[in-house]
């Protein structure tokens, strides 16, 4: 979808919708009080005449308006203009957007005033994230009703002239290049198993890496062999597929600061392995790399908005399959940094290339911090259900946990932190072994992060447990069903403020 942003008048553009948000239990004011004048009234008599409330989630659409040239008009909701988020945006014109999904519309406008309480900057990037991120839809497998899915394919931001154009330009072309990364994500996380193994992941992290002037190297079985990852190659044994360890470095700083580690879980396909999960969703496991989608996604945004930090980007990939030569429950892996684990579960795979990559990650870098996402548990579904992450982290990185937050409640990619307190220090405590993967899995998506936290030093560190938001069951205000790229926006919004 091309994006602009102009100073012009209103009346005169020669579009298929032109989108206006008003607010509820207020008069109409500014650019769409008077663009109402040359409507002769119509949108103030929406309220007048039918039970239009202006809520998040309302609209009405007028076909072929008298008074403005385009061909129609819908008018948004946005709630109450005190309560006015950059959330409340995304779900108004998202919703608004996923109503012209498989219509003849296809040039479209939404005409922004109204929004001081946000800034200009603000309310232009969640537009245009809301048209972006509503519009994405996964068809690459349907070779029929193309048509249903056609979505519009321009959006202008107009801005009164009382309005901030400068920065309306600068918020909507850093959300267009985020949300651009964020549809790419979900288009590798809705790829299915059989069509994105590990040798894939890396071939589309270097694709991405290529363009953009990001180091890309990756480790092969070989290599892995050579260097000791025998957690990541202890998950891959029972596999056809070869695992690859992607190691991604952005230079957006001066050569010698310190870089943000991102860690992304990347199982290409979860079966749970020799405790093989039942078939039922089984399917929904081609989802189990969204971590690495997630540090994929936010490298390739970073290096887009140039943003003036160094970053790592580090990605263990493979499937977890069951065979003849699979890890068996009671084995041991020895992982990168030398500890050895005990497999109680072959299903707890995550948690176990992760301390190879962690591991990695602490004595390779000179880490600020280290932010690792993944699909990690359904202990965490059970927990904060599928719209929340689960953050974890060492009471000693309690400002950086409240960054990461923070974020969350701006990009409306919600985290609420969970504790790590040492009561849960004997859930990865083995009898053979210096840990073990999995307990009677209470607490479990705790207990994975105990686990975690053993393999990061003491770099600063968050662990995110991606694995309800990274999905969506169903519909959402500016969501198809499949996946979100959830951690994309999140992070970015991390990074920018970085030395804020
Ligand atoms: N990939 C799963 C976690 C998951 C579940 C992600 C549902 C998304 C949706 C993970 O590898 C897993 O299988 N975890 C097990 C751990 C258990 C065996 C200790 C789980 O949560 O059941
Ligand atoms: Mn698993
Ligand atoms: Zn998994």
């Amino acid at each position: 979808m091309q994006i602009q942003a102009k100073q012009s008048p209103v009346n005169t553009l020669a579009i298929d919708a032109l989108l206006v948000g008003v607010f509820a239990e207020a008069p109409l004011d500014g650019a769409i009080a008077a663009l109402d004048e040359s409507l002769g009234g119509a949108i103030a008599s929406l309220s007048r005449d039918l039970p239009f409330k202006a809520q998040v989630g309302e609209s009405e659409t007028l076909f072929r308006p008298t008074g403005i040239k385009a061909k129609r008009l819908i008018v948004v909701g946005l709630g109450k203009q005190q309560e006015l988020t950059s959330e409340a945006l995304r779900k108004a014109f998202g919703e608004a957007f996923q109503g012209l999904i498989g219509t003849t519309v296809a040039k479209t406008a939404i005409l922004l005033d109204g929004v001081d309480s946000l800034g200009w900057e603000k309310a232009a990037a969640a537009t245009v994230e809301a048209a972006k991120l509503a519009t994405y839809r996964y068809k690459r497998y349907q070779t029929k009703g193309q048509d249903e899915h056609r979505a519009p394919d321009s959006l202008t931001l107009l801005v009164p002239k009382s309005g901030d154009l400068a920065a309306v330009k600068a918020g909507a072309e850093q959300a267009s290049l985020v949300s651009d990364a964020a549809n790419w994500v979900r288009d590798l996380v809705n790829t299915p198993g059989g069509d994105l193994t590990a040798t894939d992941l890396a071939g589309e992290a270097r694709a991405m890496a290529e363009t953009r002037g990001i180091t890309c190297k990756v480790l092969g079985k070989k290599e892995l062999e050579k260097q000791g990852f025998g957690a990541l190659l202890g998950v891959n044994q029972g596999s056809t597929e070869p695992p690859a360890f992607i190691i991604l470095e952005y230079q957006g700083g001066k050569k010698k600061d310190k870089p943000v580690v991102l860690v992304g879980k990347g199982v290409t396909f979860d079966t749970g392995g020799l405790c093989i999960k039942p078939s039922k969703g089984m399917e929904e496991m081609k989802t189990d790399m969204g971590g690495a989608g997630a540090v994929l996604g936010t490298l390739r945004a970073a290096s887009d908005l140039k943003l003036p930090l160094n970053l790592v980007g580090l990605i263990p990939a493979t499937d977890n399959m069951p065979s003849g030569s699979s890890l068996k429950p009671g084995d041991i892996v020895k992982t990168y940094n030398g500890m050895t684990m005990e497999i109680v579960d072959t299903d707890a795979e995550g948690r176990v290339i992760l301390s190879d990559a962690l591991g990695y990650a602490s004595k390779n870098y000179d880490a600020q911090a280290i932010i690792d996402l993944a699909t990690l548990t359904g202990s965490i579904i059970v927990t904060l259900g599928m719209h929340v992450t689960g953050m974890f982290g060492k009471d000693k990185d309690q400002a950086l946990l409240d960054r990461v937050y923070q974020a969350g409640q701006e990009t409306g990619e919600k985290v609420w932190q969970m504790p790590t307190w040492d009561v849960y220090e004997d859930m990865v405590k083995s009898e053979i072994a210096d840990v073990k993967n999995s307990d009677p899995r209470r607490g479990d998506a705790i207990a994975a992060a105990m686990l975690l936290g053993k393999f990061v030093g003491d770099f600063p560190w968050v662990h995110l447990d991606i694995a309800g938001p990274s999905w969506a069951e169903s519909p959402k205000a500016y969501y198809d069903a499949g996946a979100t790229g959830h951690g994309v926006r999140l992070l970015t919004e991390v990074l920018k403020n970085w030395n804020a």
